[in-house]
């Protein structure tokens, strides 16, 4: 039981022109607007759309999307989260049509506050994804959309919640400095989800989302773009302890972090869990 990847975000945003220019000019995104108001979905692969855009007042996360690969999975994922007295609606037909898939619940997740949605049966139209730039495209499929990384005030229950609900596994742990990290896996996408202790980010933000270049040239020239942009770079690349990911750090303009990188590891059968004291094998210097 649980989810078994991450789907889509969509994000409530105070700079949509900043962020257009990102998505479109950094990351390759195939913009695809809605008619008759100021929302953009962005495509990425052969799903509709994995991120969506609302213009607004503040940053904030308005749905973050777990897949589910069935809908009698997806009953007992929503049965499962009211067992733990979550409040848990059926979305409606209308925001349905609006994320494209064929049933969803939504809910807050009660570890990290976000706006939540599990659902099953995302649409795959029938065109090919159009990037804006050269880009070979990204590594999602049956590992999803990338992984998340949150700050919480209790990373044990956090934990404990993604364990026995969501349907995770630990991965492995990082301690360093004043950080204290541990990654979990619901797929063969080394880490899905990460939970790091409050401290440095308040508890409930975002800390970085990761998106998986299929090449690594995508994420080098994305570096350039990037640095021509004037857009801050705020972790310079490296490579990770843990999952091996080749990567770099930019800021969004929402201020959290997207983590462009290439050639993460697999979460394998002979999978052991270990401990690691800094987050880099190489690279990674922090620039803020
Ligand atoms: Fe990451």
């Amino acid at each position: 039981m649980g989810v078994d990847s991450l789907g889509y975000l969509a994000l409530n945003v105070r700079k949509p022109a900043e962020w257009r220019t990102m998505l479109e000019q950094v990351f390759g995104m195939e913009a695809q607007p809605r008619p008759g108001n100021e929302t953009i979905d962005y495509r990425l692969d052969s799903h509709h759309h994995r991120f969506t855009l609302y213009p607004s007042h503040e940053d904030s996360i308005a749905a973050l999307g777990w897949e589910v690969n069935s809908e009698a999975r997806l009953d007992e994922l929503a049965q499962a989260l009211r067992d733990r007295q979550v409040d848990v609606t059926l979305g409606s037909d209308e925001l349905r049509a609006e994320r494209k898939v064929r049933k969803l619940y939504t809910y807050t997740c009660p570890m990290v506050g976000a706006k939540s949605e599990i659902f099953y049966g995302p649409l795959v139209p029938n065109t090919a994804f159009a990037p804006c730039r050269g880009i070979s495209g990204y590594k999602t499929g049956n590992q999803g959309l990338g992984h998340i990384a949150f700050w919480v005030k209790d990373q044990a229950a956090a934990v404990a919640f993604y364990q026995e609900v969501m349907g995770f596994d630990i991965s492995d742990y990082i301690a360093w400095d004043v950080h204290d990290g541990v990654f979990m896996h619901c797929n063969a996408r080394h880490h899905t989800v990460a939970f790091l202790r409050e401290g440095v980010g308040p508890a409930g933000a975002i800390m970085h989302v990761m998106l998986e270049a299929t090449s690594m040239d995508d994420v080098g020239y994305g570096y350039d773009i990037v640095r021509d942009l004037g857009i801050p770079v705020t972790i310079e690349p490296g490579k990770h302890s843990n999952d091996h990911m080749q990567s770099f750090y930019l800021q969004t303009p929402s201020g959290f972090w997207i983590e462009y990188g290439f050639g993460g590891r697999e979460i394998g059968p002979d999978w052991e869990i270990k401990s690691y004291d800094q987050p880099m094998l190489w690279g990674h210097r922090v620039q803020v």
